[in-house]
């Protein structure tokens, strides 16, 4: 019955998590709400609120999971990707935590617990599965032969897809982060009210820089010739990205599980919290008889509990990192 203390910082969420034998009992997330001023996460700001965080995000967690410090078995602790302050904050908890109990040490990819958060719960995806992990800093449809066995078939070339959605929504005026009020209010628009270009790349691979040049031109020329353009469509606009955005995915996706022949999909990352790609996944899914997974909410943008199921399934295999590992800001699958 291992006990694993998850703890993850690599962004801007401060949170820690407890897992007991694959159980997931708490889920501590500390949001922070200072990058809003500045349109977007400044790195040295997000490093110094993880360290005010971290102490107290741990304590809720074994608090709300009713353990105590002296039950944990090892600390499980992203490694990377991300940016390097707020990972070196996780990462020094997890040593310091983990010399002063003796404990074993865990080194987890954070895109990877992406995928592994859907081995939380009863309904898990069966290997070889397809994910499509799409967040603020990554697009890839990875090929998960097994927990650590994972293959990037495809990526962007250039911006992430969430880069696109809250770069869209820096440009219609919206607060930091963008993507969920562009969900927001494309609930309120119709998503066939404007056309974005889908960009032709071969293989699997994903370009979103020009369609978001392009909605940047769309939105310019409309708003020279009425300045209440954006207030009267907004509904309309975040419809209509939204929806060109999940198509351009889940096109690829499509694809992909015909060439590999690979029935059951997965979604992860912090843009699986959309609505519209929720949904479009499902009808996808359904038309195609695919098994879908999509994650709970709360599993979806960055937390510790997919950290801490990760930091399960490699303290099942016995593998352990030791008090000299260093964080990566770029970290290969
Ligand atoms: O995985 P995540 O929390 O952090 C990274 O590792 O990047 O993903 C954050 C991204 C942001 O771009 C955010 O705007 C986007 O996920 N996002 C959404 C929604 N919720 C979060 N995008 C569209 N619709 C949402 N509901
Ligand atoms: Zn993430």
């Amino acid at each position: 019955m291992p006990v694993i203390l998850g703890i993850e910082s690599s962004c801007d969420e401060t949170s820690a998590s407890v897992c007991v034998d694959g159980q997931i009992l708490s889920n501590v997330i500390a949001n922070q709400t200072i990058h809003e001023a500045y349109g977007g996460v400044v790195p040295e700001l997000a490093s110094r609120v993880h360290q005010q965080n971290i102490v107290p995000a741990v304590q809720q967690a074994l608090l709300n999971a009713k353990v105590s410090k002296n039950d944990i078995d090892a600390v499980a602790f992203t490694r990377g990707p991300g940016l390097l302050g707020s990972l070196l904050v996780g990462v020094s908890f997890a040593k310091a935590f983990a010399l002063a109990k003796n404990l074993p040490l865990i080194d987890i990819n954070h895109m990877q617990a992406h995928i592994l958060a859907h081995f939380i719960g009863e309904n898990k995806p069966s290997f070889p599965f397809l994910c499509l992990t799409v967040s603020g800093g990554h697009t890839q449809i990875v090929l998960v032969k097994d927990y650590f066995d994972m293959e990037v078939i495809g990526q962007t070339l250039d911006d992430a897809a969430g880069e696109a959605m809250d770069k869209t929504s820096k440009i219609l005026g919206l607060p930091y982060p963008g993507g969920p009020l562009i969900d927001k209010h494309a609930r309120t628009g119709n998503p066939d009210a404007y056309k974005f270009p889908e960009p032709q790349i071969p293989g699997f691979d994903f370009s979103f820089s020009g369609v978001k040049t392009a909605i940047l031109y769309f939105i310019r020329d409309n708003v020279a010739a009425n300045p209440n353009f954006i207030k009267e469509n907004l509904g309309d606009i975040c419809a209509s990205v939204e929806k060109r955005i999940a198509t351009i995915l889940l096109n690829k996706l499509k694809r992909a599980a015909e060439q590999y022949n690979i029935t059951d999909i997965a979604l992860a990352g912090g843009v699986s919290a959309n609505t519209g790609l929720r949904e479009g996944l499902t009808k996808l899914g359904a038309e195609q008889g695919w098994n879908v997974f999509i994650p709970k909410f709360e599993y979806c943008t960055d937390n510790a509990a997919m950290v801490a199921i990760a930091g399960y399934y490699k303290y099942l295999k016995g593998e352990f990192a030791g008090q000299e590992i260093a964080p990566l800001a770029r970290m290969p699958m």
